[in-house]
């Protein structure tokens, strides 16, 4: 099967549409990698018929499966530790008694971020109430995260009294996993939202994470997708981008505290 020039600019279109997110053309043999069994295993005789299929509303299954294919979804445990740190000595210590204080990891991905998290405010705050919301626009990620399950090579990262004090060492048929310990698990919630829609409504936040997602994003978008969020954000709050994707000065509600880290004043 070729994959025309006009294929692959519709698809381009599609996905831009659905997920904000830009294809370039150097991502042409990653499409066809990701997708070409799939095609074939449904009997459909070319691209732009599959592309058709998943760009109209007839099957949206189909066409959550083709965005879960196309998202990239590399995630890991106490990614970028700077924002972890600042969490830690700064964010956390100002906490006043009684708030619940709320995180949204807001392109969660498989969960790695939002359980890393977890684990930094159970050690930080312990008992007090705290609660953290991952979401992603990929189903099959969010799947992966509300399990908590993973193989134990992505133990790496995890400082290692985090790991024995919330992490479950699989026995068994589950061996060579872990799994989020259960206290843990329940203070983390995770749904499906697409940044560039409207948002759940899911309150208000002290901090939101937002890494390694804006990178997919034209200048345009990363701008819409940001000004989404802020409406969630308390006064004073916190947002955490990813350190390859500046935001300063994208919108006007937002200050650089320091890189990758900004409050609303
Ligand atoms: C590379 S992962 C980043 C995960 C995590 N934040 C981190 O820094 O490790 C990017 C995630 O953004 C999600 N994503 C892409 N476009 C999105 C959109 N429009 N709405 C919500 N999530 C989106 C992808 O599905 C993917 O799981």
């Amino acid at each position: 099967m070729n994959l025309t020039d006009q294929e692959f600019d519709f698809l381009r279109k599609m996905l831009y549409e659905a997920a904000g997110i830009s294809l370039t053309n150097e991502k042409k043999a990653l499409v066809i990698g990701r997708l070409t069994r799939r095609i074939e295993s449904l009997g459909i005789a070319s691209y732009g018929e599959y592309f058709r299929l998943i760009a109209g509303r007839t099957d949206p299954q189909e066409r959550q499966w083709a965005l879960d294919a196309l998202t990239t979804n590399e995630t890991f445990f106490f990614r970028e530790p700077q924002h972890f740190a600042f969490l830690s000595e700064i964010i956390v210590p100002a906490v006043p008694p009684g708030d619940t204080f709320r995180v949204w990891s807001a392109a969660s991905s498989s969960g790695e971020e939002a359980y890393s998290i977890a684990m930094l405010l159970a050690e930080r705050l312990g008992q007090r109430p705290w609660e953290i919301i991952g979401s992603d626009l990929s189903t099959k990620v969010l799947a992966k995260a509300s399990r908590g399950q993973y193989p134990m090579e992505r133990a790496e990262k995890i400082p290692k009294p985090y790991l024995r004090a919330y992490c479950l060492k699989g026995t068994g048929e589950q061996e060579g996993t872990f799994l989020i310990d259960p206290t843990l698990r329940k203070r983390v919630r995770f749904q499906q939202a697409n940044l560039m829609e409207p948002l759940p409504k899911l309150g208000l936040f002290d901090v939101i994470f937002l890494r390694n997602v804006l990178i997919y994003f034209d200048m345009p978008t990363k701008r819409r997708v940001v000004e989404n969020l802020l409406p969630f954000m308390k006064p004073d709050g916190y947002f955490f981008s990813g350190h390859s994707e500046s935001i300063t000065g994208l919108v006007p509600g937002l200050v650089q505290v320091k890189p990758a880290i900004y409050r609303k004043p």
